[in-house]
């Protein structure tokens, strides 16, 4: 990970080997860069003059100092328009000027950010967005490769300059929020990146378990025998027809008042989903390793949690398993039993993912909890609806709904929500159960959310996350293919401002 410092010092002075300054393209006659661009005769001002660098967002220009300066390279990034700047270009813009800095072969940069407050944003939080942006853009998964690519910004030294003394403390801070927050990401990217028969559920669990203990969160795994006992029949019936066995993760993080009731995090930790006997199309099915992502999320979070040692009452729960076909499987017409005694009819083996969350939601009621929010690869749907830019909301409770798309607001994970009018529940009536696992061929992500919406009896939001949880190509500069580890900084975002 990459090794990022608060340096008190103004950027020209700065002893690194690149020097990274922001522009906006609306207010260039901004002062902060002036003493750098006189140094370097002036060449700032006349690459903006002469229109060879317009400040558009995310655009990057290295200029070479020839001396002028300590710092070898000054690299100028545009943050585009004042008025659409937010933390999130900021996290875009500071990937961008480090991989600027990586393809020069700088070993330590220097950004200023000192210009950028403004009264709608503050330090500690440009702080963060532009430290996440640094270290998240620094992951790559080289697990199975024989010779590793040596990660070189591990051995970067990056310093954020702030150069007012008296908020070096929050930047501080800030800083090492973002280090916290990443842990889990990554994390979460290297669980969803570690291919099916490798990351099996118990490999996922004790993964999830290795990494909280030291994070001292409590971890607790089921098996199948406690899975039966508690009477999961959906959760069983998808986990019946694969040889591996099925884990139940629960991670607790209890550090909040003993009175106060917890928020409790649900993640689909289908470790592969071959769709059972309904089974997929072949083209393609690989990516059904990340159908675990939810969990993945979940994980991830709680990993951060225990590390920023959030004062809150905060419970993980992850129902893990695969979903195969085969002699023991899950059957089109079979009518199961969840554990709160509802009864569904099985027509479709792969809408899998709603089954196992079933039992985990109502599992997630013995806390008592003042909210639940569930992450979920679940419908392909989704990915019609809105592709790979925002996670798709669902909620009971549209103040809570409205507190989890202010953090997509914030950490750039943005959500969107779709309607969950009871309407939708008469397309999941089935003639012989009191529902169906399927709605037909419309609204597929609501009629998900409204099975799920069945087993809740608590404020909750469901994010259907099957368009954001993992991409072929980066979604955003600081994301890398595969795995995008969503989910862990807009959680971390709600605990943080929510009680
Ligand atoms: N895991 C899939 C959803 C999915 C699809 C995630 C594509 C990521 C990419 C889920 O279990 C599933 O198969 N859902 C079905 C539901 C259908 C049978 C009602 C789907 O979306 O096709
Ligand atoms: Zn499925
Ligand atoms: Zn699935």
């Amino acid at each position: 990970m990459a090794n990022i410092k608060l340096k008190p010092e103004s950027v020209e002075k700065l002893k690194t080997d690149a020097i990274v300054i922001f522009l906006f393209e609306d207010k260039k006659n901004d002062t902060h860069y002036k003493t750098v661009d006189t140094k370097l005769g002036k060449k700032i001002t006349s690459l903006l003059s002469k229109k060879e660098f317009t400040a558009k967002k995310l655009s990057v220009r290295a200029i070479d100092t020839l001396q002028k300066l300590k710092a070898e390279t000054v690299i100028v990034v545009g943050l585009g328009k004042d008025r659409n700047f937010s933390a999130e270009v900021l996290r875009q813009a500071s990937a961008k000027a480090i991989a600027a800095a990586k393809s020069r072969s700088a070993k330590s940069i220097g950004l200023s950010i000192e210009h950028l407050p403004s009264k709608n944003i503050g330090i500690a939080e440009l702080a963060q967005a532009a430290a996440e942006g640094l270290i998240l853009s620094g992951y790559s998964f080289t697990a199975y490769k024989k010779k590793k690519k040596s990660d070189n910004t591990k051995k970067k030294a990056i310093a954020i300059i702030f150069s007012q003394k008296k908020e070096s403390i929050k930047v501080k801070k800030a800083i090492t929020t973002a280090e916290k927050t990443a842990r889990g990401v990554f994390l979460a990217r290297d669980l969803q990146n570690h291919p099916g028969n490798i990351a099996t559920p118990a490999f996922v669990a004790n993964q999830a378990r290795k990494h909280l203990q030291k994070a001292g969160v409590k971890c607790k795994v089921l098996g199948k025998q406690q899975i039966l006992k508690l009477n999961m029949g959906s959760f069983w019936a998808v986990a019946k027809g694969s040889a591996e066995e099925p884990k139940f993760l629960i991670m607790e993080h209890m550090k909040g008042p003993k009175s106060q009731k917890p928020i409790v995090l649900v993640g689909k930790g289908l470790t592969f989903d071959t769709g059972g006997i309904s089974l997929k199309p072949a083209g393609g099915m690989e990516a059904m390793k990340f159908d675990m992502s939810g969990g993945a999320a979940v994980i991830g979070t709680m990993l951060s949690t225990g590390l920023l040692k959030t004062k809150k009452n905060i419970v993980g729960l992850v129902p893990l398993t695969e979903n195969m076909p085969g002699g023991k499987a899950n059957k089109p017409g079979d009518v199961i039993k969840a554990s709160d005694g509802q009864t569904i009819e099985v027509l479709n083996t792969d809408a899998e993912g709603r089954l196992i969350l079933a039992d985990a939601l109502v599992y997630a009621q013995k806390y008592k909890p003042a909210k639940v929010i569930d992450l979920a690869t679940l419908t392909g749907a989704i990915m019609v609806a809105l592709g790979s830019y925002a996670t798709g909301l669902f909620s009971n409770d549209q103040k809570l709904a409205d507190s989890v798309l202010e953090s997509g607001r914030r950490t750039g994970e943005r959500c969107w929500q779709f309607p969950l009018w009871e309407e939708y529940e008469n397309m999941i009536k089935s003639k012989i159960a009191d529902m169906q696992n399927i709605g037909g061929r419309y609204a597929g992500s609501i009629t998900a959310a409204a099975f799920l919406k069945k087993f809740t009896d608590y404020p909750w939001v469901h994010l259907d996350i099957a368009g954001t949880a993992d991409s072929a190509k980066p979604t955003t500069p600081y994301n890398s293919s595969g795995g995008t580890g969503v989910g862990v900084r807009l959680l971390l975002d709600f605990l943080q401002k929510n009680r």
